[in-house]
């Protein structure tokens, strides 16, 4: 057989100046001579960062998919990018997806890499790295960080979701502050990411169901050595898919995306998650709409009995079969022909897979909650589209109506939303403006907005509430998120008024205000509240090419691809 090319050649099969600029410079970390030989260069594309504590541990994941790579014959290289954590960056880590994407998007074009193994963790940083990954397409594979140890806090299990609860308990003066603290060093207590269904396990969950993983990547616990063993695996894999060709693109076709929305309607996923699979479609030319995840997900019901929807943590889930369990269950609705990483079917990969514990994941016959998904609703408040996650509501106000009590912006909210004077009751629709992806800027998830103070007294405990901003993935509530076009931009959101009548049916999947077009005309004609545009740097290139949320967010110049040639050099 013919000695296969790879890309790295281009640089590392050179002779001259130009090879002797490529190979010695690398030997400075005392690399052999053989590493250049031809056999695949593994970038590794790491978002280890102590500031993203989610992924502090993966300078060792890399070293596992080094060990991997080695095996398999390859040479492994691994590359830093910008990390995004959530609980530290601000304004939030959402603002700086697109730019970790064209990091991730420029480094891998830039340099001698055949493949590639993505670490991912955290939130944003699944979607940024396969985002860029995309717009390269070269051999891809995700390995995730792998979510926290359930925490422990007295005996009781807790995670992400309950801190919206303890938090919501302290400010009515049930919890103590002294017990509110000792929680903290409770809840996580081992490397990780969070170990609820919130968005970063939703977004492991979306690798795996696209194929873009190893089977049983999304919730082997990070503390498990099995964690690292896939790791190890992973990096052996992505040198076979690199020899065999197969780029992100034969995997990310239109029907893997289907089962990534049917997967994640299973496992009670985050709302996050319509963003960043819109954002990941755009990238590889797949046409998806928001709305298609009203059919696509129809008739899916809700198998994993996970917080925020249910009970159980990302551990459990392992115990019970792993994401697997969850899709051998849906074999009846997905695409099962889809080629994943390892070469095989996602159908293939799943069929012999088993549950462990039907607490945990439900059989499709005996679902937790017939409803699940991510509900697209339309309407004169929402012309483009908004989300609500029906599993994680109440289901007394999934119809609705009520007087609105306006918030022009989060500081307004803040200011007010403990007010004893506040004009509201149990019955009332809260409504926060100007938390969109421009007019924050960056769609912070701010969205599940605490419940007034004298409200909270009286017991109530859920309320509709509507924004353009967005929610944690650990979140609950009857909370419409992701209003498109956002008020900053001149959506209807932004004429919304205090005593605005408005209904919601997420049944019959609207959103209306009790206003005529005339009146909605009228309001426009006095010019409502636009983004004030920042003055320079990354935040003004964002405010001016960020797209609304039904298309993903993404930056208008960044759909589709380059490719991975790169003609000229450097010398
Ligand atoms: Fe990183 Fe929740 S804060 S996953
Ligand atoms: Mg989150």
């Amino acid at each position: 057989m013919e000695k296969q090319e790879f890309r790295s050649r281009q640089w590392f099969g050179r002779t001259g100046k130009d090879g002797f600029i490529y190979r010695a410079w690398m030997k400075n970390q005392g690399i052999p001579a053989h590493a250049f030989d031809g056999r695949p260069v593994i970038g590794i594309c790491n978002t280890w960062s102590e500031l993203t504590p989610c992924n502090a541990h993966f300078r060792d994941l890399a070293e596992a998919v080094k060990r991997g790579v080695y095996e398999a014959g390859g040479f492994p290289v691994e590359f830093p990018v910008m990390s995004l954590g959530e609980t530290l960056m601000k304004p939030t880590a959402m603002l700086y997806r697109n730019l970790v994407s064209m990091d991730v998007e420029e480094s891998i074009r830039a340099n001698p890499v055949d493949g590639v193994v993505l670490l991912c963790g955290c939130d944003k940083t699944t979607p940024a790295l396969v985002m860029g990954a995309c717009s390269v397409d070269l051999p891809t594979l995700v390995v995730s960080g792998g979510p926290m140890l359930t925490g422990n806090y007295q005996g009781r299990a807790i995670g992400t979701t309950d801190l919206w609860r303890l938090s919501e308990a302290s400010r009515a003066g049930l919890l103590p502050q002294d017990q509110f603290e000792s929680i903290e060093a409770s809840m996580c207590r081992s490397a990780g990411h969070c170990a609820v269904m919130g968005t970063a396990s939703s977004m492991a969950c979306m690798v795996e169901a696209l194929g873009l993983s190893l089977p049983q990547n999304a919730a082997i616990p990070a503390a498990d050595a099995r964690r690292k063993v896939l790791a190890h695996l992973s990096g052996m894999r992505i040198v076979g898919m690199v020899r065999e060709d197969l780029k992100l693109s034969r995997i990310l076709t239109r029907p893997a995306f289907e089962n990534a929305m049917m997967a994640n309607a299973a496992i009670g996923g985050s709302t996050n998650f319509a963003i960043h699979l819109l954002a990941i479609a755009g990238r590889v030319g797949v046409e998806l709409a928001l709305d298609d995840f009203n059919h696509v997900t129809a008739g899916i019901p809700l198998l994993a009995n996970l917080q925020p929807s249910g009970q159980f943590f990302m551990e459990d889930l392992y115990y019970a079969g792993g994401l697997p369990a969850v899709l051998k269950e849906l074999a009846a609705f997905l695409h099962n022909d889809c080629m994943t990483v390892n070469g095989r079917t996602i159908g293939e990969n799943c069929a012999a897979s088993e549950c462990y514990n039907r607490a945990v994941v439900a059989p499709i016959e005996q679902p937790f909650n017939p409803v699940a998904g991510i509900v697209v609703l339309k309407g004169n408040l929402c012309a483009d589209g908004a989300v609500i996650k029906p599993s994680a509501a109440s289901p007394a106000l999934l119809q609705h109506t009520g007087p609105a009590m306006v918030f022009e912006d989060i500081e307004d909210f803040k200011a007010r939303i403990d007010d004893p004077d506040l004009d509201v009751t149990a019955a009332s629709v809260l409504v926060l403006k100007n938390v969109g992806p421009r007019g924050y800027p960056g769609m912070p998830e701010v969205g599940n907005l605490a419940i007034p103070a004298k409200l909270l007294a009286q017991g109530v405990t859920d309320m509709v509430r509507i924004s353009d901003g967005r929610m944690s993935g650990t979140a609950f509530g009857t909370v419409v998120l992701h209003v498109a076009p956002e008020a900053a931009v001149g959506g209807a959101l932004g004429l919304v008024q205090t005593g605005d009548v408005i209904t919601l049916d997420v049944p019959n999947r609207t959103l209306h205000v009790a206003l005529s077009d005339a009146e909605l005309a009228q309001r426009r004609a006095q010019g409502p509240r636009a983004a004030a545009l920042a003055s320079r740097g990354y935040v003004r290139l964002f405010q001016q090419h960020v797209q609304q949320a039904h298309l993903g967010a993404d930056f208008d110049f960044l759909r589709g691809g380059s490719g991975s040639a790169v003609v000229r050099d450097s010398h």
